[in-house]
């Protein structure tokens, strides 16, 4: 296996539903990632040595997945320059408003970029993921103008059911 480009952080093991999304993106796009079940509250001492061990590891970017009181995303930037990419997990009561608030209200000076709630956000922040890397990559530049290419052509093809 190579070393992994990117890494992708969950608060729970029920977060991976919606974080699959992140890590099918880079599959699709050959991008080597660690995906990990960490949480800042339950296993923050885990959390710190994970971050240093990944880094190291060369790691380009992080992608963080938590739902509620959502600090996971907001506590590895705290911890590290590379960049944050943080997915606001649906949560029961409050459907994920309670996780986007959390994770998009960061103090001025450490910056987490954050995306949609639920599958879709989990997907953009793989393919943005993709289009960091790709800035050093024309290959997979390439690849991901093909992507677009692809998703443009399914539109235009689309027809809709007569009345
Ligand atoms: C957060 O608390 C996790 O990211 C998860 O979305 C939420 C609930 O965790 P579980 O009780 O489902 O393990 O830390």
């Amino acid at each position: 296996m190579s070393k992994p480009s990117v890494s992708i952080v969950m608060g729970s093991a029920n977060d991976w539903e919606i974080m699959q999304q992140a890590a099918r993106q880079l599959q699709d796009f050959g991008v080597a990632f660690d995906a990990r079940v960490i949480s800042a509250h339950r296993s923050p001492d885990l959390l710190f040595d994970y971050i240093k061990e990944v880094s190291a590891q060369g790691v380009q970017c992080f992608i963080a997945g938590a739902g509620g009181a959502a600090h996971l995303a907001g506590v590895i930037a705290g911890k590290t320059t590379l960049p944050v990419l943080g997915v606001p997990i649906p949560s029961k009561y409050l459907k994920g408003m309670d996780s986007l608030l959390s994770i998009v209200q960061m103090p001025k000076g450490i910056p987490v970029a954050t995306f949609a709630i639920g599958e879709a956000g989990a997907a953009n922040a793989g393919l943005f993921a993709v289009a960091m890397l790709a800035l050093n990559d024309a290959a997979l530049a390439q690849k991901l103008v093909e992507y677009r290419k692809k998703q443009a052509e399914i539109i235009a093809a689309t027809t809709l059911p007569a009345l």
